[in-house]
């Protein structure tokens, strides 16, 4: 299948990494591929630079945000939260009729707050939008033509395309969208992924409780150390 992802960030990265082994003709979209190709230094979460990753990845091509959407069946976004509307808008023509799986997390950094919640890397970012509204919601309302599915955001990235790596896999992947034909297609790339209960919780609006789980997955995180890989499970 022909599947882009958009984003260079970790996450995406996990993504399209896994495509790879999976088969798939993979097309990252960044804002400036050459702009991207030119960086050096690893970012500020020690990311190493993109063109390093891309040179132990062949095959893979580089676009911008639109050129890949355009070459897609499929599109993944992996692009900052707070950017994530603007962004897909622009690449509105190019996204029509197709499946995007979101999983962002419209996260504002360094907020001045009267109650900050203190954290090993600095004070923990706001949600904006938050509870009465989702980033997920936000994007369809902005893209009336692609199916918004909302997954793969109440996990780090590495386990939701590694998902066996945590108590063998068992553990609840979720998914919400308007589209059950889109929620059948990203089910079954989280199947392929591994995963054997993807709960669909329904309708888009219940991106909202998936996009503040963000905060509970850091408190988790917190608790267990840093860099420990973790899932929750739904038993019933
Ligand atoms: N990493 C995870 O495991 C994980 C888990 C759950 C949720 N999330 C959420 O998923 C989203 C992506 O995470 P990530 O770790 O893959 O990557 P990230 O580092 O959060 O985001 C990187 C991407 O955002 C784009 N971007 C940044 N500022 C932009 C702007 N002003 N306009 C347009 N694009 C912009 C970058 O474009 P360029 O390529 O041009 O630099 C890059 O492709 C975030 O909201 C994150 O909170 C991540």
């Amino acid at each position: 299948m022909k599947i882009a992802v958009l984003g260079t960030g970790g996450g995406a990265r996990a993504h399209i990494a896994k495509l790879v082994e999976l088969g798939h003709e993979v097309h990252v979209g960044t804002r400036d591929p050459k702009a991207t190709l030119a960086r050096t230094e690893p970012d500020m979460m020690g990311t190493p630079p993109f063109a390093s990753f891309l040179a132990e990845h062949p095959g893979v091509e580089l676009h911008t945000f639109a050129d890949a959407a355009e070459r897609a069946e499929l599109v993944i976004n992996g692009i900052d939260g707070h950017n994530a509307v603007a962004a897909l808008s622009a690449a509105a023509g190019q996204l029509a009729g197709k499946t995007l799986v979101d999983y962002a997390v419209p996260f504002v950094y360094n907020p001045d707050l009267e109650h900050p919640w203190p954290t090993p890397w600095g004070v923990m970012p706001r949600l904006d939008p938050c509870d009465i509204d989702s980033l997920g919601e936000r994007i369809q309302r902005a893209l009336p033509d692609t199916k918004v599915v909302k997954a793969f955001v109440t996990q780090e990235q590495a386990t939701v395309v590694d998902p066996k790596a945590v108590g063998g896999g068992e553990h609840t992947m979720f998914i919400a969208g308007e589209h059950a034909d889109a929620k059948r297609t990203v089910t079954d790339l989280l199947e392929a992924y591994g995963w054997n209960d993807v709960l669909d919780l329904g309708p888009l609006v219940c991106a909202r409780g998936m996009e503040m789980y963000s905060h509970m997955h850091s408190a988790i995180g917190f608790a267990l150390g840093f860099g420990t890989h973790f899932g929750i499970k739904v038993v019933r």
